[in-house]
């Protein structure tokens, strides 16, 4: 479960980078500062005399400025296409063609696994599931009111304090190879297992007969998913597996730059999802849909957004401007749980909320992102709302590959 982040195990080991950039929201370093304009917070545009009277560097958002290349994973923004090491992520989510293991594998190496490499690289995920005591012990005084996204970005720091590793540099593969199957491995353990704690459970232990991610359920539920279940979880956590250059991987780049080790990369992408422009998206457009309430107040909502020039959660992104190829695989994967397991009451407001901001906004190319439906399908499969960004993250470690 750790999503975007494979890319940070390719900046470690850089080479053979190519194509695509969407970095989000960064800003240059050289001048900080935030404003407030219509109730958001704008980055304050340094004045030409702060550098000189020189033209000046500062592109906002770092619009243009190409600081990297991925090889693992290409987008077109204005066609929605996103492909993982050149296939396409609609003919990767099918059910009958890959699951999420396999598609992390693909993402790292390069290339999708034989049988025998398939089958060591899933024990190795498997015989790491469990987390150390301490670890658990340090979870169990988290407040229980606190945010998982908090908690995971603790846990997943002590990790470097359990697994050290000699300084880092481009010769490191092992360890960063054995980071990825560590943080793999306990990102779902850590997520499940401060969800059972803040409810006054003990966590549960990793179940070795389920594979990734019905065992990530079961451990949060405490009961076996049926296949489909299974299935739709996976598929999730394929989709939310690799996306170039995005800001948590921009962030892990950072930070893996300095040649600190995997899991202190990992921490650092970790806070950077966890923004509500970005992953947290996800939870607010579930709080977004229980706050509109019914189909006949969508369209007041939306105006009322525009006219204050308020961000409609779900909708916009820096690199698509058609609707984001994820969010239509999901809408999918929803209306299938609903046919099977009985309706949400919220979809039908979701889907009158993308008509209608499709209406007003599509001609600024604003459309639904991968945040827009993916709460809903969380929803379906009993994942409480807080933890959508944490399961997002799940999937995302590929960060890891792009820094190393
Ligand atoms: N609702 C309403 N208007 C929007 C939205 C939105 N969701 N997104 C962008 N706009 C408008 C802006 O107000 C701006 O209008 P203006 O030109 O009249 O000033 C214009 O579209 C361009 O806005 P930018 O901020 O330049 O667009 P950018 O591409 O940088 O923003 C972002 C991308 C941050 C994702 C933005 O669309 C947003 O805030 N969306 C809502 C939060 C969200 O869903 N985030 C998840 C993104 S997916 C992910 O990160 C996993």
């Amino acid at each position: 479960m750790l999503c975007g982040n494979f890319a940070l195990l390719e900046g470690y080991f850089r080479k053979n980078m190519q194509s695509s950039l969407d970095i989000q929201y960064t800003q240059p370093s050289y001048k900080h500062g935030l404003e407030e304009v219509n109730g958001e917070e704008s980055f304050l545009k340094p004045s030409t005399d702060d550098i000189n009277g020189k033209q000046p560097p500062y592109k906002p958002g770092l619009e243009g400025i190409a600081v990297t290349e991925s090889s693992i994973s290409y987008i077109d923004g204005h066609k929605g296409i996103l492909e993982y090491r050149g296939i396409k992520i609609d003919e990767l989510a099918k059910k009958e063609n890959s699951n999420f293991v396999e598609t992390v594998y693909l993402l790292i190496w390069g290339k999708l696994p034989i049988k025998e490499e398939l089958n060591y690289f899933r024990t190795q995920i498997l015989n790491a599931r469990e987390i150390n005591d301490k670890i658990q012990g340090m979870m169990r005084c988290f407040p229980d009111n606190g945010h998982p996204m908090h908690a995971l970005q603790t846990s997943v720091g002590a990790l470097s304090l359990f697994h050290p590793l000699h300084p880092l540099n481009e010769e490191a593969e092992v360890e960063i190879r054995e980071a990825v199957v560590q943080l793999l491995a306990k990102i779902p353990t850590m997520v499940a297992g401060f969800h059972r704690l803040r409810e006054g459970n003990n966590p549960i232990k990793p179940k070795n007969d389920l594979d990734y991610a019905a065992n990530f359920l079961y451990m949060l539920t405490g009961g076996k998913p049926d296949n489909l279940e299974a299935q739709i979880m996976d598929i999730c956590l394929m989709l939310h597996a690799e996306h170039t250059i995005n800001a948590s991987t921009f962030s892990a780049l950072v930070t893996a730059s300095t040649l600190t080790d995997p899991y202190t990369v990992i921490t650092s992408a970790v806070g950077t999802l966890g923004g509500r422009r970005h992953g947290g998206a996800n939870e607010e457009v579930l709080k977004m849909l229980e706050n509109i309430d019914s189909v006949d107040n969508v369209r007041p909502y939306v105006e009322k957004c525009i006219s204050r020039s308020q961000r409609i959660m779900g909708f916009g992104h820096r690199v698509y401007k058609v609707k984001d190829p994820r969010a239509k695989i999901l809408q999918g994967l929803a209306e299938e749980l609903f046919y099977l397991k009985g309706q949400d009451p919220y979809y039908k407001i979701a889907i009158e909320l993308e008509k209608v901001v499709e209406e007003k906004l599509g001609e600024k190319g604003i459309y639904a992102n991968v945040d827009f439906y993916s709460g809903l399908v969380y929803r379906k499969l009993g994942i409480p709302t807080d933890l959508f960004t944490p399961v997002f993250f799940h999937s995302n470690n590929t960060q890891l590959k792009k820094s190393t």
